[in-house]
């Protein structure tokens, strides 16, 4: 196999979680550079997923210079998504960046463009796209077996699960709170299936309106409000130019038991489609309505529970055979760029109070 020489920028949560791992199990990447602000966090990272060999930086602009590195990972908070990724193609490195894209529509824009000029492919880490659900119901949708999807949800909503590590609740450094953080997987989602990135109109809610309780059941342990600079829960009605309508629902805490995160709900002219109990499809069939739940693990036999891959090998996959194979993006940076433009649209109306029209 021909392994290519990578650079990760941003060695906490999500480089440990998800894209370390996974490039170790996958082994189809050398991890050569290591950065972090925090040098033992790079250090750290090194020892685990790298060689003697690699190389540990503090500034990205130095990693970014390697000749060596082919690719470059942008694992920081949304602040830096934009300049580091931009960086790195410009030093003629492919990028894949975590979600969200960038903090405005205006720095995504910057990063299409550098990618288009630059030639480099730009990736970011939607890796919901790739769960076996998501899979499964891209291709129902493909088919046209759902007819035309004139409604749909997008839904992230959490009960109480506040991220209370790193930057999440800081607005300077992330750009937003739960819409920007979350709701941004699951409108990533819903226009992916819907195969539509022309909105038309997007008017917004934007809450701030328990960030400053206390005792609050939080899944990751007490916010402090002071730090909480970021909303608490934010809504979105959007219309898109053939007429058909989302609604994004996110938070980190809101008082519902209707708690549902990465996930969408589809209705079309001839059947729908929600994740809400794995993945359904409804419809009527012989004039009688059915669900049908697909088996997605092909489990079932004795001594074999049946798996599907992991959603984050197989979005490294799709990166590393963009790089030496030149096989299509799952996730393009195009799309991408729309998701970021809706998301600042409802901020821009939550705190307008008016609509948000597009050309
Ligand atoms: N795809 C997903 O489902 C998912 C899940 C969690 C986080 N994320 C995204 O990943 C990004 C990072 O989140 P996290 O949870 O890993 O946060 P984190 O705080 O755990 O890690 C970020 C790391 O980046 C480092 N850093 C900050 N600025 C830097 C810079 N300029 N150069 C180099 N290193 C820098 C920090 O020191 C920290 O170690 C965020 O944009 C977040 O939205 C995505």
């Amino acid at each position: 196999m021909n392994k290519i020489k990578v650079g990760v920028i941003g060695c906490g949560g999500i480089a440990n979680g998800k894209h370390l791992p996974a490039i170790k199990r996958n082994g189809n990447m050398k991890i050569v550079a290591f950065c972090d602000i925090i040098k033992e966090r790079a250090e750290k990272a090194k020892k685990e997923y790298g060689t003697s060999d690699a190389r540990v930086y503090t500034d990205y602009k130095e990693l970014v210079k390697e000749k060596d590195i082919q690719a470059v990972y942008v694992l920081t908070p949304n602040k830096s998504h934009a300049y580091i990724s931009i960086a790195a193609m410009e030093a003629g490195k492919h990028v894949m960046c975590e979600k969200p894209m960038a903090k405005t529509y205006e720095d995504a824009k910057k990063m299409v463009e550098t990618a288009k000029k630059t030639g480099k492919i730009l990736t970011i880490g939607y890796q919901n796209r790739f769960r076996a659900d998501s899979g499964y119901l891209k291709r129902v949708c493909e088919n046209g077996e759902l007819g035309e999807v004139y409604y749909a949800k997008a839904h992230a909503i959490r009960r109480r699960a506040v991220p209370t590590w790193g930057v999440f609740l800081n607005e300077e450094e992330q750009g937003g709170g739960p819409l920007i953080d979350i709701g941004t997987h699951a409108l990533d989602l819903t226009l992916w299936m819907m195969n539509n990135y022309e909105p038309e109109v997007v008017m917004g809610s934007v809450y701030r309106k328990l960030a400053d309780q206390t005792e609050t059941g939080n899944a990751f342990g007490e916010w402090d409000p002071k730090e909480f600079t970021v909303e608490d829960s934010a809504f979105g009605f959007i219309k898109m130019k053939n007429g058909a309508t989302i609604n994004l629902e996110a938070s980190w805490a809101l008082n519902t038991l209707d708690v549902d995160e990465a996930k969408t709900t589809l209705c079309g002219t001839k059947a729908g489609a929600d994740m809400k109990d794995g993945l359904r499809i409804n419809g009527v069939k012989y004039n009688k309505q059915y669900v049908e739940k697909p088996d997605l693990n092909s489990g079932g036999v004795a001594f074999y529970e049946g798996e599907s891959e992991k959603a984050e090998d197989i979005e490294q996959k799709v990166f590393y055979e963009a790089i030496t194979k030149g096989k299509e993006l799952v996730v393009k940076p195009e799309q991408a760029l729309v998701v970021t433009q809706i998301l600042e649209a409802i901020y821009e109306s939550g705190r307008t109070g008016k609509p948000v029209y597009f050309n």
